[in-house]
């Protein structure tokens, strides 16, 4: 079975509206593509000038967090049915970003997972390792409980379709990508997991991306690899560059 590829940007805190929407009309043309989805994750008050700018193309829009409530009183967050009322597909769940600054753990993008998906918008997961848990060679473990705890009482049904983004933190907006061989051996052993919850049909049909300093000149040898079904690109995915990572072939 093919996997279709999926490449998203992770706008992260960049872009005012008036900005993204320029930069939505500059790439455009740049990502046209019948061989990946194509999905722009964006800060929240970008999204429905976003998703304006983009209609008529093949850009997907997505959220870059959600909360795990369905309403209510919680300040300043944002609700599923908010980001579906106006067209969002995706959200971008447990970013090691969120975890380090803003107290996301496996329990609460667990919670988020299972709001997603009764919502019918399809997450991405990250997970990944930092650089010490890397060198005590405890990278798997690590990543296994991510995944293990963040897809708690999520149905088959669901995981078949979910997105995991695998993004070493040590390679986030360093210029450091993982090698082909790094990535690849964890997005393995992530398929793995999912086979061991699951079952094999399963672990064929989700999806896995790569993350962690992105490009041009990296994406082509990484999305090549079995077990990577294409990218979530941060800093390149700001600028005309996202055409060519789009459309890596
Ligand atoms: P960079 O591509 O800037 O390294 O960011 C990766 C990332 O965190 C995407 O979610």
């Amino acid at each position: 079975m093919s996997r279709k590829k999926i490449i998203a940007g992770n706008w992260k805190m960049n872009m005012t509206p008036s900005q993204a929407v320029e930069l939505v009309n500059t790439l455009k043309p740049l990502v046209e593509t019948e061989d990946a989805d194509v999905v722009f994750c964006v800060p929240a008050i970008d999204i429905i000038p976003v998703i304006e700018a983009a209609k008529g193309s093949n850009i997907q829009v997505g959220a870059e967090n959600m909360y795990y409530e369905d309403k209510g009183a919680y300040t300043g967050e944002i609700s599923p049915a908010m980001l579906t009322d106006v067209g969002v597909k995706y959200v971008v769940l447990g970013h090691s970003e969120r975890r380090e600054y803003f107290a996301e753990t496996n329990e609460t993008v667990n919670k988020k997972m299972l709001k997603a998906f009764e919502y019918g918008i399809t997450p991405i997961m990250c997970c990944g390792e930092s650089l010490e848990q890397r060198e005590q060679g405890v990278t798997m473990d690590f990543i296994r409980q991510q995944v293990k705890v963040g897809f708690l009482n999520v149905t088959v049904e669901q995981a078949k379709t979910a997105v995991i983004a695998y993004e070493p933190i040590w390679a986030i907006g360093t210029g450091k990508t993982a090698t082909t061989e790094q990535a690849q051996e964890v997005c393995k052993a992530i398929r793995e997991c999912i086979a061991e919850i699951y079952d094999e049909a399963t672990a064929e049909a989700i999806r896995i991306q790569y993350g962690g300093s992105v490009n041009a000149v990296t994406a082509p040898e990484l999305f090549a690899q079995p077990d990577i079904d294409g990218g979530l690109v941060g800093g390149a995915a700001l600028k005309p560059d996202f055409g060519k990572i789009v459309n890596w072939k």
